[in-house]
């Protein structure tokens, strides 16, 4: 089988972290076809697009990319909309999958090891908000059954390529009992219906946060709506060493994006201190859960554990990204060497 890649850094440390994921990928898969695409807030700026139909239709044509991180500014601009959000929509890319696991030497935990399955398109990301007036604005939280029983029935495929004991449902149907209560329920009946439900768990989402904070080891998969999984996500990330060691795989049918959690870091970027292995886990996820090559994902995140060991307790403050690569090249090319 041939894989194709369509690689869209990005700006900031997107174009920094991408290429070092790439040339691991090129060594696990030496037949890999790679293609180069646009996106983001330097793209908007040159081309007025902040993601242009070249690049979907790349995305179309390999079927896989991975993507590096984008800007956005924090005021509106006209005709400018985040571009991973573009991607995620127009490609059909509805799941975020977001592991959470602890690393040799860098993890504030020994025992994390967790996912979290984010729905990826819709919520409050519905991008539909307006001002009812000059004090007043509102967003549209939307969510549908389809969505909610495509994210559960992801679990099910994530349980058939991992083991998994605990799914848990974390929402906020208290509040939102319409919303966040059909949410619930359609995953619940997906779930039911695969016989599945005694492993099936709900939490309120506050108090989701605060058992991630401070049980995390009792978390195996969650699943949860848009926002909440963009939040809880950064949160629990912090188990396994921050930004820099927190992968994500954008999921849709045939078609799926990797994608560092992280953004374009503008405090960094060019210092040469932002951490690659995001970058690179996510590429890992791409090999396990999108094109089947658990035993090459594998070997990757062996590699990247062998990296995070051997630089424990050193400061990675300084020139982190060259160490990294450098030393990740290393492990996959004579893994038994340090
Ligand atoms: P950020 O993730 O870019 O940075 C947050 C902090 O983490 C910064 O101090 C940064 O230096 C650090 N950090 C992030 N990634 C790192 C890495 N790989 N190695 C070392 N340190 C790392 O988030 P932010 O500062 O809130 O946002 C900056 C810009 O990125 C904004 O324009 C935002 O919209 C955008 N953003 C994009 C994405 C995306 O494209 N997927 C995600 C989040 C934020
Ligand atoms: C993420 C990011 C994005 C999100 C932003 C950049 C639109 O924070 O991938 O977690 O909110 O989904
Ligand atoms: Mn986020």
């Amino acid at each position: 089988m041939s894989y194709r890649l369509c690689v869209i850094p990005g700006d900031g440390i997107g174009q920094e972290v991408v290429p070092v994921a790439v040339g691991a990928l090129q060594l696990l898969l030496p037949d890999l076809q790679v293609e180069h695409a646009e996106a983001g807030w330097d793209c908007f700026q040159r081309h007025g697009q902040a993601v242009p139909e070249a690049t979907l239709e790349c995305m179309r044509a390999c079927g896989a990319g991975l993507f590096g991180a984008v800007s956005s500014p924090l005021q509106p601009v006209s005709g400018y909309r985040s571009a991973i959000l573009t991607l995620r929509q127009r490609l059909g890319l509805n799941v975020n999958l977001r592991p959470v696991r602890s690393w040799p030497g860098v993890s504030p935990r020994d025992d994390v090891d967790l996912l979290i399955l984010r729905e990826n398109s819709e919520g409050l990301y519905s991008g539909r908000e307006q001002m009812l007036g000059s004090g007043h604005a509102m967003a549209e939280r939307h969510i549908t059954a389809s969505a909610s029983e495509a994210l559960a029935q992801r679990a099910i495929d994530v349980m058939g390529l991992r083991a998994v004991e605990r799914i848990t449902l974390v929402h906020k149907a208290n509040v939102l009992p319409l919303t966040c209560g059909l949410f619930r329920d359609r995953c619940r009946a997906v779930l039911a219906a695969a016989d599945l439900e005694n492993k099936v768990d709900e939490r309120l989402v506050d108090v989701a946060a605060l058992q991630l904070v401070a049980e995390p080891q009792r978390f195996d998969l969650l699943l949860t709506t848009n926002l909440f999984g963009d939040i809880l996500s950064d949160l629990a990330c912090h188990w396994s060493g921050g930004l820099g060691l927190a992968p994500s795989l954008n999921w849709g049918q045939g078609i799926a994006l990797a994608e560092p959690v992280h953004g374009s870091a503008p405090d960094i970027v060019g210092s040469g201190r932002a951490n690659p292995l995001a970058a690179v886990l996510s590429a890992a996820l791409l090999l396990r859960f999108h094109w089947s090559r658990p035993e090459l994902a594998d070997q990757l995140e062996a590699a990247v554990s062998r990296v995070l060991a051997h630089h424990a307790g050193e400061d990675l403050g300084t020139a982190t990204l060259q160490r990294l690569e450098q030393s990740l090249l290393q492990q996959l090319t004579h893994p038994q060497q340090d």
